[in-house]
């Protein structure tokens, strides 16, 4: 069929054409919005799930929904370290505030409630911009004395605070948005929760969504114990096989085209609902197919050539990136499948008396993003299928 139309979007953080499987998410994201307007606070939320389960695509849907409602809305990705990922948080933050509040002080009426905020945050800016390049496009004077400690707790939580309570009575409210949130230093994860805490005592509408790998809740909790409190935890998985048949089809349909029933089941058994295996898959299958509907035959062939596709490409980078010691310890993993597997389990099947001997080993693993600690003596892939994919190769 012809490959201009193919809707379907395989990638990071691609828009798919379908958003499917997420209606719960998004109301108890909706739900905060519009509690938020009636001056009622709720907990903030975190978006957890393994590597192509579609975090990002989510988070960046509830960023837009807080856009529309006019909320001041900061998106950042803390992906890497301070040096990979083009400035300090606070720099990140800033960056992005500066942009939704250039947005939001367009309006005039919203305009003059700000200004003192405004003043805060020009404050917690230079910092991080003393050129000022960060411009508001209107005239203010840096609050001084207000988010310029240098520290980024107390400052994160002042410049909430002040942004927060100059919008709270108009119905609206503050919201940043995190990706790769487990990547944020342990400073920086504790800065979050307090900014969090200190603007929830006062009930202003001030929220973190944050979305990352499984291992974030525990990283929150070593950063402040009380975070569990702060946030609603919520596992992104796979799609369920309704959902996962949805965001195959539907695509489909609103290109005048359509899937056998039959080949929809190839698509979606072979992807166990995981949303990148889903878009790969279907993407294949439709260029394969002769067309003007996807039979099953087409979708074998699409699974055949989307795996390879994935192997070469989403698993292969992974595998590369691995040293051959590091290769070992993730093929010994490979034996639980999906996992988790036991640390102790690994070493012993190593051959080490102890998880000390095979410890750096993981934690560069852990490093690369190529294995995350689900629980204390516990370790497994970031990426679904990495077991059967390990099963696969010959070197
Ligand atoms: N709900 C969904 N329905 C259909 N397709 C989806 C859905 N969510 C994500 N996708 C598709 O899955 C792929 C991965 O999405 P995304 O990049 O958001 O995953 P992620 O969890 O952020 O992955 P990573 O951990 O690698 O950043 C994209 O191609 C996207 O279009
Ligand atoms: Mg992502």
């Amino acid at each position: 069929m012809d490959r201009v139309d193919n809707p379907y979007a395989p990638g990071a953080g691609l828009r798919p054409p379908e958003l499917a499987g997420r209606d719960a998410d998004i109301q108890e994201f909706e739900t905060i919005l519009a509690r938020a307007a009636l001056a009622r606070a709720s907990q903030s939320m975190v978006l957890t799930g393994l590597r192509g389960v579609g975090k990002t695509v989510l988070l960046n849907d509830l960023a837009g929904r807080a856009r529309r409602r006019d909320w001041v809305v900061a998106q950042v990705e803390a992906r890497g370290d301070a040096d990979t990922r083009g400035g300090s948080f606070r720099s990140m933050v800033a960056r992005s505030l500066n942009q939704s509040l250039r947005q939001v002080t367009g309006r005039s009426t919203l305009r003059d409630r700000l200004r003192s905020a405004l003043a805060t945050f020009k404050s917690f800016s230079l910092s991080t911009d003393p050129s000022g390049a960060l411009s508001l496009g209107i005239e203010i004077d840096a609050q001084r004395g207000r988010a310029d400690t240098g520290s980024l707790d107390l400052d994160l939580s002042e410049l909430a605070f002040d942004l927060a309570a100059s919008v709270a009575d108009i119905g609206v409210g503050v919201v940043i948005l995190v990706d790769e949130m487990q990547d944020l230093e342990p400073d920086e994860l504790a800065a979050v929760c307090t900014a969090v805490h200190e603007t929830g005592q006062r009930s202003l509408p001030f929220y973190a969504i944050g979305a990352g790998l499984p291992s974030l809740p525990g990283l929150l909790a070593e950063a402040r114990s009380y975070s569990e409190r702060l946030f609603a935890f919520r596992p992104i998985g796979p799609l369920d096989r309704e959902a996962a048949a949805i965001a195959v089809s539907r695509p489909a349909e609103s290109h005048a085209a359509a899937w056998a029933s039959s080949a929809i089941d190839v698509v979606v058994d072979a992807s166990a609902g995981y949303p990148y295996f889903l878009q790969e898959f279907a993407k294949a299958s439709w260029d394969y197919a002769p067309g003007p509907r996807i039979e099953e035959d087409d979708a074998y062939i699409g699974v055949r050539a989307g795996r390879e596709k994935l192997d070469a490409g989403f698993f292969r980078s992974r595998w590369n990136r691995a040293t051959p010691a590091e290769r070992d310890y993730l093929r010994a993993m490979a034996g639980d499948g999906d996992g988790p597997s036991a640390s102790g389990e690994v070493a012993r099947r190593l051959g080490k008396a102890s998880v000390q001997q095979v410890g750096p080993t993981r934690a560069n693993l852990i490093h690369k993003g190529l294995l995350y600690a689900p629980e204390h003596g516990l370790i497994a892939y970031t990426v679904p299928g990495m077991a059967a994919f390990i099963a696969r190769q010959i070197d």
